[in-house]
């Protein structure tokens, strides 16, 4: 095969996987997913949530790592808040949530409500509105594809911006990210690596860091 048609094979297998896990997602962002998966009910949510691969890996690095009546910031909750609610309900976390977007905010906390979850849900802009300090600061930063500059400049900011002593999870798809990328990010920023979670078959990846002394 010459070398530009491999190129447009392996860019047309690309594009095939990026159209099944659209799809895929897709068909997670549902109600019954959300109850399957997390245990949350989705129903009364009033804006659009999405449910994707990076979503459910998360889940293993929160099961992983946090503890029962840890201080955990959930950032970006999005309008079903499925991360802090399912700490709050299964790790017995005390949660704070954050969104930039007013209509997921307002969104997150009726879900909150309606599942009789009591974790704090803030409009902030990543931790301006935020006080004190957690164990956690979790983050699955929205990207649009791996050429999304916005998408690192905003992991660049959860690392600089980010309490002391905070411990850190990012999660992200590599179908849609550039690992290597993130990677330099986090070692530019001085933070070290403790893990990185992974699953068969999950294409996502969640960093789980600290700043380096
Ligand atoms: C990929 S979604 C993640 C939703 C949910 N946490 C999850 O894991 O499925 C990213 C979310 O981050 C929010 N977001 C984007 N920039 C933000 C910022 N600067 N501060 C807080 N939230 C932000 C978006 O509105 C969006 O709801």
């Amino acid at each position: 095969m010459l070398f530009e048609d491999q190129k447009m094979y392996h860019w047309q297998n690309l594009k095939m996987s990026r159209l099944f896990i659209k799809f895929l997602t897709r068909l997670l962002s549902s109600n019954i997913f959300a109850k399957l998966l997390f245990g949350v009910d989705c129903g009364r949510s009033t804006s659009d949530y999405q449910i994707g691969f990076s979503t459910i890996l998360m889940k293993k690095a929160l099961r992983k790592y946090v503890k029962n009546n840890d201080k955990v910031l959930d950032i970006g909750t999005g309008a079903c808040a499925i991360h802090g609610i399912w700490l709050r309900k299964n790790m017995n976390a005390n949660v704070t949530a954050t969104e930039i977007d007013d209509k997921c905010a307002k969104s997150a906390r009726i879900v909150a409500k309606h599942n009789k979850s009591d974790i704090r849900i803030l409009k902030s802009d990543l931790f301006k509105n935020v006080k004190g300090n957690f164990d956690w600061a979790v983050f699955n930063p929205p990207f649009r594809d791996m050429e999304d500059n916005n998408g690192y400049k905003i992991v660049e900011r959860f690392l600089k911006e980010s309490p002391r002593k905070t411990r850190m999870m990012i999660v992200v798809n590599v179908f849609y990210v550039n690992q290597k990328k993130i990677e330099e990010i986090i070692k530019e920023n001085n933070y070290r690596m403790i893990d990185v979670v992974a699953k068969f078959l999950n294409p996502s990846k969640v960093y789980v860091v600290e700043k380096a002394l």
